[in-house]
């Protein structure tokens, strides 16, 4: 059984298999706190009802030794979840040596000891969460139709920007790690119509905030004849179900982030949109100093959603500080046709997304206007002459969205190993 069962399994002969957490013992008796993944629990060994083997077994076994324990489960008030197992016989598996971890480490130690902090039981909940995420987030793409496909993640072009890129040396040839799989997405989109992928992406970002990771994974949808009023309708419904099912199915598991359901229940479509052009207004009567092309940073993100208690999209930004595949708006060509989706209380932008530029004159103009290479961009470009469509997508980056809904300090804590700047181990 697991940990958790135990409430179900009162007045049964049960095995456990799992590490010791905490011990202490005096005499005849010793309480072992065991942890598994479900969560932790006491167990008792007396020395009168184990065999000699076993109560040595149990003196042995220090903390985080692998253990495995055999016995009845009982309800009890003195034991801190109110259950204990009595143990009948008691394995050691493997005898611990001494833990580096103690109390009150700094996070520096804790993530040089990254390896072995994932056994905290923060981080056994955050990966847990993760993976609930990640499997909400594939099913509802499963589920509306869209293909998974598998995109390089080495790369000759110069991605968006041109810049932030990992450089690789390959066999000899400059190559680049990927910052996003949205053009090969694009290239699949003339087969497969609906398609995302779900990799990582590569960001030699420079920048040491609580959002940002070097390499971090990414879901890149991508949909033909989708409009950027069918991008936004569709990522909210992605983001409300990922929530809600969460809410649904995990209710321990977020509260024990001191989440409340009904704050994950209540993201439900529609989200507030709001145009760059009245967010600059709304930050500028907050007392910012924004004019027309300045991108957000840290600080306007969190004052446009500081009272928010949904994602907001802010639409239609200056084509100057947005990326080189977006189309202009003919309503207002100063725009071009994208969205940004925030989270609430300042966790910042989640996803961005866009419709992309499908004519060919209209693509090597703007990429004119960017200061593009179009040798980097051949099969690219390429796509746009022959039968090409219209089409959008976005990208959503999934620690964001895990940070913000486990309500996280930092971005590091949402993913396993994490890539900063000053960090590439363990
Ligand atoms: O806004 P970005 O840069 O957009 C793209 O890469 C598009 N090609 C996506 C697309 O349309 N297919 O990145 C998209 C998202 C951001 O909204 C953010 O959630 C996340 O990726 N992101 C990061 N997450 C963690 N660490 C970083 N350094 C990130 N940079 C972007
Ligand atoms: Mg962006």
């Amino acid at each position: 059984m697991y940990v958790k069962d135990a409430e179900a399994k009162v007045g049964e002969r049960h095995e456990l298999a799992g590490w010791v957490y905490r011990k202490r013992g005096s005499g005849g008796i010793i309480f072992i706190i065991i942890r598994d993944r479900s969560g932790t629990m006491q167990v008792a060994i007396k020395k009168d009802k184990v065999s000699e083997q076993a109560w040595k077994a149990a003196n042995d076994a220090s903390i985080e030794s692998s253990i495995e324990v055999e016995g009845m489960v009982k309800k009890d008030e003195r034991a801190p979840t109110g259950f204990e197992l009595e143990a009948e016989n008691f394995k050691l598996v493997h005898a611990s040596e001494p833990f580096p971890i103690t109390e009150y480490q700094s996070p520096e130690l804790l993530l040089d000891y990254r390896h072995l902090w994932l056994r905290s039981q923060k981080m056994t909940k955050i990966m847990m969460a993760r993976a609930y995420i990640f499997r909400y987030a594939r099913e509802f793409m499963d589920k509306n139709g869209f293909f998974e496909i598998s995109p390089p993640l080495i790369t000759k072009a110069g991605g968006e920007t041109g810049s932030s890129l990992f450089a690789v040396d390959y066999f000899g040839e400059k190559a680049y790690l990927t910052e996003s799989s949205q053009l090969y997405a694009e290239a699949m989109v003339y087969s497969l119509e609906k398609v995302y992928s779900f990799a990582p992406s590569y960001r030699a970002e420079k920048s040491r905030t609580v959002k940002h990771l070097a390499e971090y994974w990414h879901l890149e949808p991508e949909a033909a004849y989708f409009d950027l009023d069918d991008n936004m309708k569709f990522q909210e419904k992605l983001v409300s179900s990922i929530a809600r099912k969460l809410a649904k199915e995990h209710e321990d598991l977020i509260k024990f982030f001191n989440i409340e359901p009904s704050t994950l229940l209540d993201i439900r479509p529609p989200f507030p949109r709001i145009t760059y052009e009245k967010a600059i207004e709304i930050l500028n009567e907050k007392g910012s100093k924004l004019k027309w092309g300045d991108d957000f940073g840290v600080e306007e993100e969190r004052l446009l959603t500081e009272d928010q208690k949904k994602p907001i999209f802010v639409h239609h930004w200056p084509r100057e500080i947005k990326a080189f595949y977006m189309p202009d708006d003919p309503k207002d060509p100063r725009t071009v046709k994208c969205a940004d989706m925030l989270a609430p209380h300042g966790h910042g932008e989640i996803i961005g997304g866009s419709e992309r530029i499908w004519k060919l004159d209209e693509l090597l103009e703007k990429m004119k206007m960017f200061g593009l290479n179009t040798e980097n961009y051949k099969w690219y470009i390429d796509l746009r002459r022959y039968g090409s469509v219209p089409h959008a997508g976005f990208g959503m980056g999934m620690e964001r969205v895990i940070k913000w809904l486990l309500n996280l300090d930092h971005i590091r804590d949402a993913i396993p190993f994490p890539r900063v700047i000053n960090r590439v181990e363990p």
